[in-house]
C-alpha cells in the first residue's frame, strides 16, 4: 500500500462512519388514511407545493396544534414524506 492508498482508505472509512452515525429517520410520513388520501393524489399529479396548500386547513388550527418543538410548519412534505 502506498501512502496515498492509506489516505484514501481512511477518508472512505470516515464517510462510512458519518453515515452510520446519522440518526434514524423518525419523522412520521403523510398518513395513508382516507383523510389524507386526496393529498397523495394531488402530490402525485401536481407535486408537493400543490398538496401542501391544504394541510393548514386542519393542522395548526385550534384543537390540532402542532406538537411542542415542531419545526417551522411550512413545506410539510419536505419532512413528512408522501411517497414511501
Ligand atoms: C381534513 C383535515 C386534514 C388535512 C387537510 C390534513 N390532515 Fe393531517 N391529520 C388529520 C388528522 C385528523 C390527523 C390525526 C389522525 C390521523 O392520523 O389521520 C392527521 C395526522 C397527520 C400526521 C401525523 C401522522 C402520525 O403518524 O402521527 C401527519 C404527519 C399529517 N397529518 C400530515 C398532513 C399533511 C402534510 C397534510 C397536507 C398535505 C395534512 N396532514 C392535511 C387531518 C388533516
Ligand atoms: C422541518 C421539518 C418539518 C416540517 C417542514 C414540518 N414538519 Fe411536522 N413534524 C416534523 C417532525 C420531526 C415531527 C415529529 C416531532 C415530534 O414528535 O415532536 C413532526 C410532527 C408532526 C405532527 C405530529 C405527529 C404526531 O404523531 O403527533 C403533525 C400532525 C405534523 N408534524 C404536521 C405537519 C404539517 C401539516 C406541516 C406543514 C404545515 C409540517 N408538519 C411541517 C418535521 C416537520
Amino acid at each position: 500500500m502506498t501512502k496515498r492508498d492509506i489516505i484514501t482508505l481512511a477518508v472512505g472509512l470516515g464517510v462510512v462512519a458519518v453515515l452510520l452515525a446519522a440518526p434514524e429517520e423518525t419523522t412520521p410520513h403523510l398518513p395513508t388514511d382516507s383523510t389524507h388520501e386526496k393529498f397523495h393524489q394531488i402530490f402525485r399529479a401536481e407535486g408537493k407545493k400543490a398538496a401542501e396548500k391544504f394541510c393548514k386547513d386542519c393542522h395548526g388550527q385550534e384543537g390540532m396544534e402542532f406538537p411542542e418543538g415542531h419545526p417551522d410548519p411550512n413545506r410539510c412534505l419536505f419532512c413528512h414524506k408522501a411517497n414511501r
